[in-house]
């Protein structure tokens, strides 16, 4: 059997998942998991780069399992694919720190991504940490981790991926061939629009419908949905097109032929909003039904989802360590570098103080 192609992607742990989510990255990953082996990256030590703050740490807690049970109740099947906590993987923190010096501060000074992530933490030349700088380093140190091949990102990812490949020629160059240069696969779909009709759901535009959110919260959200603002009677024609509630019909509804008289019947005034958005309601909880199915299933069992979390960063784990040690054996930093800190591990675990420590 020819082994499978390796993808890495995932997301930085800042909360509910909603089906902006879903369109535009989630529904992907599940279907690339049976073609790929899967590697879902919790990237818990990025959300420090603009948010250090306590406060922010003690909320990664609910955030990072919020997101593993969406994506498990969105079908990412952790028999298939790992999904794994970044900040419990060791080889990460060594790699970023590799990492560092083979590419240039101007480099990444000049990432668009970089200047966007800034402004929108109210940060000036004066404040810019010099982690958040680095975000793109510790980028590709998630990827190149496992040696993935593929990353599937959005596009205001794509030029940290291109950083990444950067990286690793430049190692292999200086170093020798140890790290794949991975492909780039921009997602084709865009942002789903809001309920209120603004461009993009987003959880901090409060137009967001959650993955997570049950029948009767779904139901409101949609009656209270945006949609064409002068039909203010039902004989009045409407517009379909940019209409936020025909293009919720046109994605998660599967029945076409209802979608089509409904349209058909909105541009001439002959049927009404109530209509319309009944039926959407139903054919989006028709939609969400499964994923509150596996939600209830991941969650019947206590500590399922943290088991889950703790075997795929073992799985995580063992491959960067194997990622590490090539690196460092064509670095020549092995022989005297492991038998030195091997021995003070040893000597560490062996002295009754510390190894008391809890
Ligand atoms: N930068 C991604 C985001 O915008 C999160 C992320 C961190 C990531 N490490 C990654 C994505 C590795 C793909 C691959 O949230």
């Amino acid at each position: 059997m020819k082994e499978k192609k390796r993808i890495l992607t995932g997301d930085r742990p800042t909360g509910k998942l909603h089906l902006g989510h879903y369109v535009g990255s989630l529904a992907n990953r599940v279907r690339l998991q049976d073609e790929y082996e899967c590697f879902f990256i919790i990237a818990d030590l990025h959300t420090l780069t603009t948010r250090p703050e306590k406060e922010h740490v003690d909320a990664l807690r609910q955030n990072v399992t919020d997101a593993v049970l969406d994506y498990l109740a969105a079908g990412i099947d952790p028999t298939k694919s790992v999904i794994y906590l970044q900040s419990a993987v060791p080889a990460v923190y060594e790699m970023n720190l590799f990492f560092e010096m083979l590419v240039t501060l101007p480099r990444l000074q000049r990432l668009p991504s970089i200047k966007d992530m800034a402004r929108a933490a109210n940060l000036s030349d004066e404040t810019l940490p010099f982690g958040l700088v680095g975000y793109p380093v510790l980028q590709a140190a998630d990827i190149l981790m496992p040696r993935a091949h593929l990353v599937p990102v959005g596009k205001d990812n794509e030029a940290h991926v291109e950083v990444t490949r950067e990286i690793a020629r430049r190692f292999n160059y200086l170093y020798g061939e140890v790290l794949p240069v991975p492909e780039v696969m921009v997602g084709e779909v865009a942002s789903l629009v809001g309920t209120d009709g603004q461009a993009k759901m987003s959880k901090s535009l409060g137009n967001a419908i959650f993955l997570s959110d049950d029948p009767k919260t779904v139901r409101t959200k949609v009656f209270g949905m945006y949609t064409d603002p002068n039909r203010i009677r039902a004989d009045i024609p409407g517009r379909v097109e940019g209409n936020p509630v025909f293009i919720y019909h046109d994605t998660f509804n599967p029945n076409r032929a209802e979608v089509e008289d409904l349209k058909a019947r909105y541009v001439v005034g002959k049927v009404g909003d109530v209509e319309v958005k009944e039926k959407l309601a139903r054919a989006l909880n028709a939609f969400l039904d499964p994923f509150r199915e596996r939600r209830a299933q991941y969650e019947s069992e206590k500590g399922l989802v943290e088991r889950i979390i703790y075997e795929g960063t073992l799985r995580a784990s063992k491959e960067g360590e194997e990622t590490v040690s090539l690196m460092r054996k064509a670095m020549g930093l092995s022989g005297l570098w492991n038998r030195i800190s091997r021995r003070a591990r040893e000597a560490i675990a062996k002295d009754p103080q510390t190894a008391a420590e809890p």
